[in-house]
């Protein structure tokens, strides 16, 4: 039978603790609030150590503790990779609101160095893909940008939104869209004036973020998606015949 160590008490600790006790698996876990003489007899009794602490200190404690030991040691960063260590980073956030077993099920995994998400956690039914450590740095540099910067914007949405007197539930409709057109066909979701070229009304949004520091994130992402419409060459459908 698997042992699960948990060590860390943090947000992902709590809800891979929870997941796997929803699955019926044997877990414990210890955490620096703990008495030390705890942590070596877990250690002693478990198959698997699930290392769920901040990235900072994974090599470290990894080298101290755990290094030479016969035990499958496991990792969650998506950005670090560690040699001795399988990385298992779950494509999900993680709060301080726990989830359904229905969500910890579908979460996805990207493995670095193991052959399967058995390797690592015999125990978990999830899908899971294989990914180099080379590759790590530009996949999680993705995480971040899809996952952490929308947030951003929704944000100051919502903030400004109030500020000319309109509800943060207004929105709520035109965002679910949004998001369920981009995972339905990304191709096509896009609309807006930056879909449509049109240069004149691109103008006047940058112009309406006048000293608001956005203004620059607005026009990285022109720079980035069409260049030209900063520009003053005549654009393909502006051209007259
Ligand atoms: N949260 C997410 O959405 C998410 C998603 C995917 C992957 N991950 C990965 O999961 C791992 C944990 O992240 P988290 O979000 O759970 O972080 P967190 O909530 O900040 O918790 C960090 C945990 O690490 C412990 N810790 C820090 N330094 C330590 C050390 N030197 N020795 C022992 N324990 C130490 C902390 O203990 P103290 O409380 O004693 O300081 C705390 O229990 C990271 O590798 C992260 O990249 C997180």
């Amino acid at each position: 039978m698997n042992k699960y160590l948990i060590i860390g008490a943090g947000k992902l600790a709590k809800h891979l603790e929870h997941y796997l006790k929803f699955l019926d698996c044997s877990v414990t876990s210890w955490d620096r609030s703990q008495d030390p003489h705890l942590f070596n007899s877990k250690l002693h009794d478990a198959t698997h150590i699930l290392l769920a602490i901040s990235d900072s200190a994974l090599k470290n404690f990894y080298c101290k503790y755990l290094d030479g030991l016969e035990k499958t040691v496991v990792h969650f960063s998506g950005a670090l990779h560690v040699d001795g260590m399988i990385a298992a980073h779950p494509l999900m956030t993680f709060g301080p609101q726990l989830y359904e077993l229905e969500m910890y099920r579908r979460i996805h995994f990207v493995l670095t160095g193991a052959a399967s998400l058995q390797t690592a956690i015999p125990d978990l039914p999830n899908s899971f893909s294989l990914l180099s450590s080379e590759k790590k740095s530009l996949y999680h540099a993705l995480c971040v940008m899809a996952g952490n910067f929308p947030i951003i914007l929704w944000q100051k949405m919502f903030f400004e939104f109030e500020k000319l007197g309109i509800s943060t539930e207004a929105p709520r409709v035109y965002l679910e869209a949004a998001l369920k057109n981009s995972l339905q066909n990304p191709q096509t979701a896009l609309t807006g004036p930056l879909a449509r070229k049109d240069r004149t009304t691109i103008q006047k949004n940058i112009e309406a973020l006048e000293n608001d520091p956005f203004q620059e994130i607005y026009l990285a992402f022109v720079k980035t998606i069409a260049p030209e419409l900063l520009t003053t060459e005549p654009l393909e459908n502006e051209r007259s015949l």
